[in-house]
């Protein structure tokens, strides 16, 4: 880690293989990070366990998410890349912090309210807590950038009035305000063309698909409802497919598509089927990286524990800072 470099941290929920969506939504963003930025990436299982049923695939899904982290070009060197719960040094901030915070911000928070109504059959303390525990993340390692998207704000606004009580509180700085990053990018649509994309609405592409399950997945995206026949011109600023072309098609190709899109010169099955020669060109060398990566899942844990070892000499040293500043002996 550099001290001269600012530092970052992120955490993601370990949904398992990622798809377009998390791609250019978040992992694309964490990798271009690294150059200027001494980060730290998050794999959050203890966050997960607030809204999952069971944990069967918990384990298999922290592991393919690394996979796809690592291909995507995280870099251990550069990064720490590790697991939540392999510090235990944040369920004891996330403790002292859950003392300055009050109940009833936790439980106004619109994201709390949003997941109450989602699984009102387990509305346990856990949820409540979470942006304690999302604060605890920061904090522990003095991140001063967070990248989430904008979903994310109530929650990074939230940890720094917890900061500034504790701060206050206990007559100390030793805890730093974070500040958000937003990441800018277009909202990725599903296959369907009206829902973001998302695994649970079974709409997305796999980074890790292969080349004819990628072209079957592009095949079933939903273009332009206007144009119902081959004939009729099309309007590419309302077509997913366009929206996608200009992320992974070349500046010519994007522009002869408007084109023979608007007069209806080119279809929209060969306009996809371009499009997923496109995509799968893209990704062909990260799906050969996780390849790799994946058929040795013992070097992964490895990088893991790695990662969480240095992580907890920050969380530590933050620790004993907060210990004291808290007055324990
Ligand atoms: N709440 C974030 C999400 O749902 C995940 C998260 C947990 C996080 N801890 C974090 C994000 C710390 C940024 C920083 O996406």
């Amino acid at each position: 880690m550099n001290p001269k470099k600012s530092r970052v941290f992120s955490g993601a929920r370990p949904t398992g293989r990622q798809h377009l969506g998390n791609y250019l939504g978040a992992i694309n963003n964490y990798i271009a990070l690294q150059e200027e930025y001494d980060c730290i990436y998050c794999i959050v299982d203890l966050h997960a366990l607030t809204t999952m049923e069971t944990t069967r695939d918990l384990r298999q899904n922290i592991l393919e998410m690394a996979y796809d982290f690592l291909a995507a070009g995280m870099d251990p060197q550069k990064s720490i890349v590790f697991v939540q719960s392999h510090v235990p040094q944040l369920t004891e901030l996330h403790t002292i912090l859950s003392m300055v915070t009050m109940l009833g911000k936790l439980t106004d928070l619109p994201t709390f309210k949003e997941k109450a109504r989602m699984q009102p059959q387990n509305i346990n303390y856990g949820l409540v807590g979470y942006p304690v525990l999302m604060t605890a993340d920061i904090t522990l390692y003095k991140a001063e950038f967070v990248p989430v998207g904008i979903d994310q704000a109530p929650h990074i606004e939230f940890a720094r009035e917890i900061v500034r009580s504790f701060n206050y509180r206990y007559n100390t700085n030793c805890l730093i305000e974070p500040q958000m990053k937003v990441t800018k990018v277009p909202k990725v649509l599903g296959t369907d063309g009206v829902q973001k994309m998302g695994k649970s609405l079974n709409n997305h592409i796999e980074l890790a698909a292969t080349p004819e399950e990628t072209q079957q997945r592009v095949m079933t995206m939903v273009t332009d409802p206007q144009r119902q026949r081959r004939s009729d011109p099309g309007r590419p600023e309302v077509c997913n497919v366009f929206s996608m072309h200009k992320v992974f098609s070349s500046p010519e190709e994007v522009e002869s598509i408007e084109r023979d899109c608007r007069s209806a010169g080119i279809g929209c099955v060969d306009c996809k089927k371009l499009f997923a020669k496109n995509l799968n060109a893209h990704l062909a060398g990260f799906r050969q990286r996780r390849t790799e990566i994946a058929a040795r899942p013992d070097e992964v844990i490895d990088i893991l524990q790695d990662g969480a070892k240095r992580a907890r000499v920050i969380a530590e040293a933050t620790m004993q800072e907060v210990r004291a500043a808290v007055g324990m002996l």
